[in-house]
């Protein structure tokens, strides 16, 4: 599996087919030959089954069809069968720690129907835990006197893995995509499926520490496994992990398990978060970002487990911003370390064209729930502009906003005002103008691509870091074949090679040459191979 690169949509900002100002599939068939082109394996789709949208399509009220605002069942048949005649396998994205409160259990729920409050988890007193998107993760229902539990939005029921039927009804689920040809799931929040017996409050915390990797994870993970994904060749499964340990993460991803194919885990997104906390800034910690790569990536090798490398996705801000002063060079460096690391390679729309985030100045040009909520939250103690410039460094929506595909009306993504604006950053490089130049970020991509699909030491390889704590290079090599080494900063470093070397297999400045006393130059990075 770890040859397999995976490539993530979302759909609602790929490409609108329609006219309507909201991606859909027939959007993502249309551009499939790009996606070819530049060479991955698997798409994931965000959820795209029927939904309110109200955490887009996070909040699913029928999994077995697609929401009309992305086509119709047919469509995406046919996105499958499109895909694996170019040699491209789909991955949904399975939502099973909730679902929408529209979905017909619920709404069964509510009307009292014992049955049906049993697959979901309602309480007659709720504890204090904190919903991941603000305020109490538990919400009263005066006809029934009872609260239900909702981790995230309270449109976001939890779903009780304890009972049978809900258990059942997710083999029916995977195995009927799985007949139609799907040969990928992500599972969403994954590690937080299995509930304690009994709901305490936290008296240090929000409540995570008592409601996540509960004791039944692993369990109900092979069991979905051994009935449904792990019976079909050549399933890839990956699970999202929040606020995991490594022993737990490859626990669910273990290989000699039939568990998950790899997992998510976000530590080292949160190395620029002050004090832990999401909405406090501090500039990123580049020591602890390195350090937490060598004990994950160390840990789950050990563990034989296998770990997915990526910096970006729908819930985070474009790194190319976050980590670099949005350059080529900088965008480069990163896709130069999350290649030659060990795992699955996943590339995030937008990020093979340098894609920045948003740049918002307004707080009416946000979409996404959890910054809205928090723009409330954060108002109590920190002034509008305060607030405004937090959502632009880790607002959800700034990995959200549409794909420029050239200069046409509305960048080419549409013929209507999209749902959500394009990036307001003073450079917005388009997929048109990307292709057109063969020293474009794409190309980079494209040949990483292949670099890696070239050499199984890039995927099997050892990997061994050097000078940790150098302040501004991070250096490993691969099977002691390779020495990486990326320079996080913009400026010059020096940097003694210590062996001969004869082959540069990556380098993101085109006048590279290899020489004992290198200087490494603003989001440098070199691959360096030996030669015996
Ligand atoms: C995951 C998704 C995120 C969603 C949340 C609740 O973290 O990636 O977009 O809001 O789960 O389903």
């Amino acid at each position: 599996m770890e040859n397999k690169i995976v490539y993530q949509i979302y759909p609602k900002s790929f490409n609108d087919s329609r006219g309507r100002g909201e991606g859909d599939i027939q959007g993502i068939i249309q551009r499939l030959d790009y996606l070819a082109l530049l060479g991955v394996d698997v798409l994931w789709l965000t959820p795209v089954f029927r939904s309110p949208h109200v955490d887009n399509g996070y909040d699913v009220s029928d999994y077995y069809h697609v929401d009309p605002r992305f086509g119709t069942d047919a469509d995406l048949q046919a996105l499958i069968d499109q895909a694996r005649l170019r040699g491209m396998d789909i991955m949904l994205d399975m939502v099973f720690n909730h679902s929408s409160t529209e979905h017909p259990w619920f709404q069964k729920a509510l009307q009292g129907d014992v049955d049906f409050m049993n697959r979901y988890i309602f309480v007659d007193n709720p504890v204090n835990w904190q919903s991941k998107f603000g305020g109490s993760a538990f919400e009263y229902v005066k006809e029934l006197d009872k609260y239900y539990l909702h981790l995230f939005d309270k449109t976001q029921a939890d779903l009780n893995w304890e009972n049978p039927i809900v258990f059942d009804e997710f083999v029916k689920i995977c195995r009927y995509w799985l007949d139609k040809g799907v040969r990928g799931f992500r599972f969403d929040v994954i590690n937080l499926i299995s509930k304690p017996d009994v709901f305490e409050d936290d008296h240090q915390g929000d409540g995570r520490r008592l409601y996540t990797d509960g004791p039944n994870v692993s369990q109900y993970l092979r069991k979905l496994g051994a009935k449904s994904f792990a019976l079909v060749d050549d399933v890839m499964t990956v699970g999202e992990l929040s606020s995991t340990s490594i022993e737990k993460a490859s626990q669910y991803s273990k290989k000699s398990e039939s568990g998950l194919s790899t997992v998510f885990n976000f530590h080292h997104l949160k190395v620029d978060y002050k004090d832990g906390n999401k909405w406090a800034l501090k500039p990123f910690d580049f020591l602890e970002l390195k350090h937490l790569y060598a004990d994950w990536q160390k840990g789950m090798i050990e563990n034989d487990a296998s770990m997915s490398l990526f910096l970006n996705n729908h819930d985070q801000p474009r790194a190319i911003s976050r980590f670099t002063n949005e350059s080529f060079e900088g965008a480069t460096m990163l896709a130069s370390m999350i290649f030659t690391l060990k795992g699955v390679v996943y590339i995030y729309q937008g990020e093979e064209i340098g894609l920045p985030n948003a740049y918002f100045d307004s707080i009416r040009d946000y979409q996404d729930i959890e910054s809205l909520n928090y723009y409330k939250i954060l108002l109590k103690d920190h002034s509008e502009k305060e607030v405004l410039k937090i959502l632009q460094e880790r607002s959800r929506d700034n990995g959200r906003t549409p794909i420029p595909w050239n200069d046409d009306i509305h960048y080419g993504f549409s013929n209507a005002e999209p749902w959500l604006g394009f990036s307001k950053a003073k450079t917005l490089w388009t997929v048109e103008d990307a292709l057109a130049d063969k020293e474009s970020i794409f190309y980079f991509y494209k040949n990483l691509i292949a670099i890696r699909k070239s050499d199984p030491i890039l995927i099997d390889g050892d990997i061994e870091f050097i000078d940790l704590d150098h302040p501004n290079l991070f250096i490993y090599t691969r099977a002691d074949q390779y020495l990486c080494i990326h320079n996080f900063y913009d400026k010059v470093v020096d940097y003694e090679l210590k062996e001969d070397y004869h082959d540069v297999v990556i380098n993101n400045y085109s006048d590279f040459k290899i020489k004992k006393d290198l200087k490494l130059r603003p989001y440098e990075s070199v691959v360096l191979k030996k030669v015996i």
